[in-house]
């Protein structure tokens, strides 16, 4: 019997989790989505329409197929969880059981058990605030919804996962290293989910069997980090950290999101039986410099 996959946060073609989704189909997974409610109808419009075919093509000539798209809100962990500003969001209408657990649930409802779990999700509603500018409020959010996610995440599917089953998320060198720009408390988010990802793997290895990873990905222009600022300057901020890396990286190539997808499915495969813990660069190798010449 094939992999079971969920990806939380996919909502196009052009990020890390699309990238993901497509290596583990390509390996013959079967790939469901968490997908955030604002942004579903667009997802599932774009679907029908075939926006995303070009980017589905698998190397056998077939497609990807996305077999379930959950609603998701990766911010929410029970039904109590949701504020009324949210039951009664227009974005939100129509839609019900999208909090972690109740997602788990259904997962378990339409899969039994999974394999593969992937967090590629990540909001800080004051990113483009310097983290000196940031309030309690806006910290906690960026915490919340980028680090915290990942800790509900496994405490929700870790009881739904085959033994030997492995989680991977997405993280940025800011996390360790000073990115002027990548504000918001974001900094402090990867920061927590990396040492997260060690402190789970111990946990999640010992009581389930299962491995959890995280990619420190080098910089692409997705929807989310197109949000990160510097809009109205020369470069809006993922565009001086594409040309920044191109100038200085050890690899003189363009870092595409397949190539972060390959490094996932090798992380998520049998391949990496051994590997559980670790924060893995797919970044052309920019994080070992210490000067640009
Ligand atoms: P993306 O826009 O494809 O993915 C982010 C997703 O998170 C979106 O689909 C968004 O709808 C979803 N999301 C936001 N808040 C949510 C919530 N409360 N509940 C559920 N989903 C929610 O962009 P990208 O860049 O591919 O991001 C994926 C991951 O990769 C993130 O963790 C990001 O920090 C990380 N990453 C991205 C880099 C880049 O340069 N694009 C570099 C290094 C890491």
């Amino acid at each position: 019997k094939g992999k079971v996959a969920f990806i939380a946060g996919v909502a196009d073609s052009t990020g890390y989790g699309w990238a993901i989704a497509k290596q583990l189909a390509d390996a013959g997974a079967t790939i469901i989505v968490g997908t955030w409610p604002p942004v579903l109808k667009i997802f599932q419009m774009g679907l029908r329409k075939g926006d995303f075919e070009d980017d589905s093509v698998l190397t056998n000539g077939g497609k990807m197929e996305i077999e379930k798209i959950y609603p998701l809100d990766a911010v929410f962990d029970k039904p109590e969880d949701v504020p009324e500003s949210i039951l009664t969001n227009k974005r939100y209408a129509g839609l019900d059981g999208y909090t972690i657990s109740e997602v788990a649930a259904q997962v378990e409802a339409d899969y039994g058990k999974i394999d593969i779990l992937v967090h590629s999700l990540a909001n800080g509603p004051e990113v483009t605030k310097p983290l000196l500018e940031t309030s309690r409020s806006g910290y906690l959010a960026a915490s919340s919804a980028s680090a915290y996610s990942y800790v509900s995440l496994l405490q929700n599917f870790a009881p739904i996962m085959n033994p030997g089953g492995s989680a991977l998320s997405l993280t940025y060198i800011a996390s360790e290293r000073v990115i002027p720009g990548y504000g918001g408390g974001m900094s402090s988010a990867k920061s927590q989910l990396e040492s997260d990802t060690r402190t789970l793997a111990y946990e999640a290895g010992r009581k389930y069997g299962i491995r959890v990873n995280t990619v420190s990905a080098g910089p692409l222009k997705s929807r989310a980090a197109s949000a990160i600022g510097g809009k109205g300057k020369k470069k809006t901020f993922i565009e001086y950290a594409i040309d920044y890396s191109r100038a200085n990286a050890p690899m003189d190539q363009d870092l595409y999101s397949e190539d972060v997808g390959n490094a996932g499915l090798y992380l998520c495969s049998p391949m990496a039986r051994a590997v559980t813990g670790v924060t893995m660069y797919v970044d052309n190798g920019l994080n070992c410099m210490g000067m640009a010449l």
